[in-house]
């Protein structure tokens, strides 16, 4: 046995001297004196005098430099300087940095445990100095458990934080029946206090390890002391990380690597890393600069980068096993996840390491940021209004900024581009039909009780009464916040062309970094070209027909950097409003990138065109015209046919256009489409009155586009009204015969507290193959109203043909409210009129034709 022992030193002393560093792993070398030692203290078990009995030379040599003899119990060995104590039985036992330096001078040793009869366990506790981190080298192991392919069973080796050996699935967990590592299993440990837990479940006869540790600087220049660079370790979670644009730009790079690096990473664990840039312009490259993962483990080992900030973003990459690999990608939000399954032997891989580098992206079309000024001469010289100049200049801002929208339509703003003064106002001014549209992304106050303020005036200051919002620090808001969406985005918008932000901060900055700051993003819009700006959303427009350009295109919402930081469903829409008298015509050109998910497809028919989808419609990209009641007139997603291109309605009321993005983000902007509008002067459908005793409605007819999607949206009314007693007969027919669904006719009572056109309730209704019908409508009903309902591929074609009879004084009943006297123009009755019916064949008149004939 003694002989075997030998041996395995002697190959750990020369292992540990000459092959510390395998490509991408790498040890701390633990190496003291000679070449020839029995193991790391002992250089012969014979031959010097013991320390009791200088006399006697018969117990062991001892390494001069750190080396102390074990004593009586064990003349023929030494052990480190300050561990006496653990010489026979190195188990259960502290080992301090400081104290190891004190007495051995040493920063590192050697843990060989006792032979352990199992079950029974140790612990080994590693105290750090705060720049050290504690490492392990694992070499030996002697029935310590057996890995099953999945985990350890009946016993292991696990370095954990903290005093307490208390096992857990998500630490260093290393086992082997008979096993010699080369290179060893390296294992880092860095949060202060680390415990190392021997512990044998089964029966065993003898357990045992053999390992080196080493309380490793953190300024090792080897790799050793590796520290992440520019990062920000999350509170409260196991391995998450943030690294953000304007932290690595200071430092020039960031480093981000698997934890515990270069050693072993820990098993079962999902570490991520959120990666941010707080404006449009940034990319992100991420270099790995070694990669090495267990290979044939790639479902539970792997590097994976989402766009956007969770596991359901957009998936960009996965690396596993050794694919090192450079990527480029643009903000705002990156996710890369670090995906770690159970540790295999032999233990030999380390994870990754690789470089962060923020770089603007300098193809840009146009710098979004132009005239700022920082004087107040520049500022008058800038501004017109007189009465703006003179209280501008009681103001004293020394830092100003005007962002005009002349120049530049929409962009991004951040103060700490800017010199830092404690006033800061940023003056947007669009030209005389634009409304301004504010982000607030990221902000930081941190002044105690409002000593520092944003707010935001709608308006110049001096003409409002006061600012529309204000924000009192101490407040921060920064763009990683996982949970901000962007419904937390403060928005603003202006109600004319100016809009004011001030920001107060009285507290100078102790450095840039910590400036108290604002940053954002806006856009002009022009009200009279793109419709106006719906308070409440980002990006809800109205085109009212009375004062909008006649005809124009849509815009494609999503393009303006106001949207850079959105990271989910993305609704937009554009509301058409024709004024009296007028039609408007929607037509989508096309519509392009849109995400062909099979689970919609789009079917068109004489009723429009309708999303059929296995799931959700939200959660798929659609683009949707629907009337003013949310109907569906046309709807497109997923597998379309180009060829029926174009769409187009025409409509007599309100339509709405849906851009519908089922996931956003700024670097996937989802479709876009092309599609126009006119408003036309259409009077076939308007809301008419006729206080006429008898006359006619007809359709006229318009000429019909020749593309085979188009489609008549048709809400029309026309009111008979009478301000005389009379009993008023319809006769509507039609040549044409299509379903109810197609077009349909219905006669409403008038009813003045109705909120839709007055409509009361419904009387009679015609659909077109009923060809002929006539209404006798009851007396005295006044007022009646006449609805056409279309939605169809063709314009209806009837004739609305009506006649009232008037009440004379004296008839033969005498009353005024009984029917009038049976005339002859009354010729046909609805069944369901019953009491004329009885006055008819009292009177004894009859209907000649028709189909309701009485004799
Ligand atoms: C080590 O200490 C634990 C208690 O902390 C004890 O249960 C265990 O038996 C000890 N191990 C040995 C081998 O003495
Ligand atoms: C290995 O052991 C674990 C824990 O005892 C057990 O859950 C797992 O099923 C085992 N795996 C195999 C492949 O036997
Ligand atoms: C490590 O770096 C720290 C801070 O840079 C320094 O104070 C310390 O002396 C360094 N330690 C060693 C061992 O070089
Ligand atoms: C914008 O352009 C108009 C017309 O050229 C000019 O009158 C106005 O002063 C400009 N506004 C700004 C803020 O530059
Ligand atoms: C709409 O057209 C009708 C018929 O041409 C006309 O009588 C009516 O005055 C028009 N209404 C408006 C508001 O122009
Ligand atoms: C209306 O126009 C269409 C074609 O433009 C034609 O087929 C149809 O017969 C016309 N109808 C009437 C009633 O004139
Ligand atoms: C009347 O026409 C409209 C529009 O085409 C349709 O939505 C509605 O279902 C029709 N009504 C009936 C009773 O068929
Ligand atoms: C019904 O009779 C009137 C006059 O008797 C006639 O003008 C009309 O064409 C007839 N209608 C039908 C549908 O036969």
């Amino acid at each position: 046995m003694p002989s075997l022992h030998l041996f395995i030193w002697i190959w750990l002393a020369w292992l540990s001297r000459g092959y510390f560093s395998n490509a991408q792993l790498a040890w701390t070398p633990i190496y003291v004196d000679g070449n020839s030692q029995i193991d790391l203290w002992t250089q012969e078990s014979k031959g010097c005098p013991c320390p009791w009995n200088v006399n006697n030379h018969q117990c062991a040599c001892c390494v001069q430099d750190g080396g102390c003899h074990c004593g009586k119990e064990s003349p023929n060995r030494c052990t480190q300087c300050g561990l006496e104590k653990h010489c026979s039985f190195m188990c259960n036992m502290s080992i301090t940095s400081t104290e190891l330096q004190k007495h051995s001078g040493k920063s590192f040793g050697q843990i060989k445990s006792p032979s352990l009869e199992g079950p029974d366990h140790c612990w080994f506790t590693f105290v750090p100095s705060p720049t050290e981190r504690v490492e392990i080298q694992i070499y030996r192991l002697l029935n310590v458990g057996r890995f099953n392919g999945s985990s350890c069973v009946g016993g292991f080796l696990q370095l954990m934080s903290g005093v307490e050996p208390i096992f857990s699935s998500t630490d260093n967990n290393i086992c082997g029946v008979n096993e010699r590592f080369s290179p060893p299993v390296v294992l880092f440990s860095d949060d202060g206090v680390a415990s190392l837990l021997f512990q044998i479940f089964d029966k065993t006869r003898r357990s045992q390890f053999l390992a080196y540790f080493s309380f490793t600087s953190i300024n090792n220049t080897e790799g050793l002391g590796f520290q992440p660079r520019g990062g920000m370790k999350l509170q409260n979670t196991d391995c998450d990380w943030l690294y953000q644009d304007f932290a690595c730009v200071k430092l020039g790079i960031c480093t981000i690597s698997s934890p515990n690096y270069p050693g072993i990473y820990p098993p079962n664990r999902q570490c991520k890393y959120h990666i941010t840039t707080s404006n449009d312009r940034m990319r992100v490259r991420i270099t790995f600069n070694t990669l090495l993962l267990p290979q044939n483990y790639c479902s539970t080992d792997y590097v994976a980068i989402y766009h956007g900030s969770t596991r359901s973003s957009p998936h960009l990459i996965t690396l596993c096993a050794n694919q090192k690999k450079s990527v480029d990608y643009p903000g705002p939000k990156l996710l890369l996840e670090f995906s770690s399954g159970p540790q295999v032997p032999p233990y030999n891989y380390n994870g990754f390491v690789a470089n962060l580098e923020f770089y603007e992206k300098t193809t840009t079309t146009e710098p979004s940021l132009l005239l700022f000024s920082h004087t107040m001469e520049q500022l008058s010289n800038a501004v017109q209004h007189p009465k703006e100049i003179s209280t501008a200049a009681s103001y004293k801002f020394k830092c100003e900024i005007t962002i005009s929208g002349n120049n530049t339509r929409s962009g991004h703003f951040d103060t700490r581009e800017y010199e830092w003064f404690p006033t800061c106002r940023l003056i947007f001014k669009g030209r005389v039909t634009d409304v301004i549209h504010i982000s607030l992304f990221n902000y930081r106050l941190r002044a105690p009780q409002c000593r520092s303020v944003i707010e935001i005036f709608d308006g110049f200051m001096e003409d409002t009464k006061g600012p529309i919002d204000k924000l009192c620090s101490p407040l921060i808001k920064q763009t990683y916040d996982i949970e901000a969406q962007n419904t937390h985005v403060k928005k603003y918008l202006s109600t004319k062309n100016i809009m004011v932000i001030l920001l107060r901060r009285p507290t100078a900055p102790s450095s840039t970094n910590e400036a108290e700051f604002l940053s954002g993003s806006f856009f002009f819009h022009d009200e009279q070209i793109s419709g106006t700006m719906q308070p409440n959303g980002l990006c809800d427009v109205k085109y009212n027909g009375v004062n909008s350009p006649l005809a124009g295109l849509l815009d494609n919402p999503g393009l303006q950097q106001l949207y850079w930081n959105i990271d989910g469903p993305l609704i937009c829409t554009q509301q058409f409003v024709p004024a009296v008298n007028q039609s408007v015509i929607i037509k989508i050109l096309g519509l392009e990138h849109m995400a062909q998910n099979p689970s919609c497809i789009t079917q068109c028919g004489d009723n429009g065109c309708r999303c059929v989808s296995k799931s959700n419609l939200q959660r798929v990209d659609h683009f949707v015209i629907v009337n003013e009641e949310g109907w569906t007139i046309a709807c497109l997603c997923g597998a379309f046919q180009p060829e029926w291109f174009p769409v187009s309605v025409r409509s007599w009321s309100s339509l709405t256009v849906i851009y519908s993005v089922a996931h956003y983000i700024w670097s996937n902007k989802g479709f876009s489409f092309s599609a126009s509008y006119t408003f036309n002067t259409d009077t076939i459908c308007s809301d008419q009155i006729y206080t006429l005793h008898s006359g006619e409605i007809v359709l006229k007819n318009i000429s019909t586009p020749d593309n085979l999607n188009h489609f008549y949206h048709q809400t029309c009314t026309w009111t008979l009204h009478s301000n005389v007693e009379r009993q008023l007969e319809l006769d509507i027919t039609s040549k044409q015969n299509r379903p109810c669904t197609a077009w349909n006719i219905s006669v409403h009572e008038y009813s003045a507290s109705a909120k839709d056109r007055h409509l009361g309730e419904l009387l009679h209704s015609f659909c077109s193959r009923d060809s002929h019908k006539q209404y006798l409508l009851p007396w005295k009903l006044n007022t009646v109203i006449i609805r056409l309902k279309t939605l169809s591929r063709t314009l209806p074609q009837f004739r609305i043909k009506w006649k009232s009879q008037v009440i004379r004084a004296n008839t033969r009943f005498g009353t005024p409210t009984a029917a009038p006297n049976a005339v002859s123009s009354v010729t046909c009755l609805q069944p369901s009129v019953s009491i004329f019916l009885i006055l008819l064949i009292l009177t004894g008149l009859h209907c000649e034709n028709g189909t309701n004939t009485y004799r």
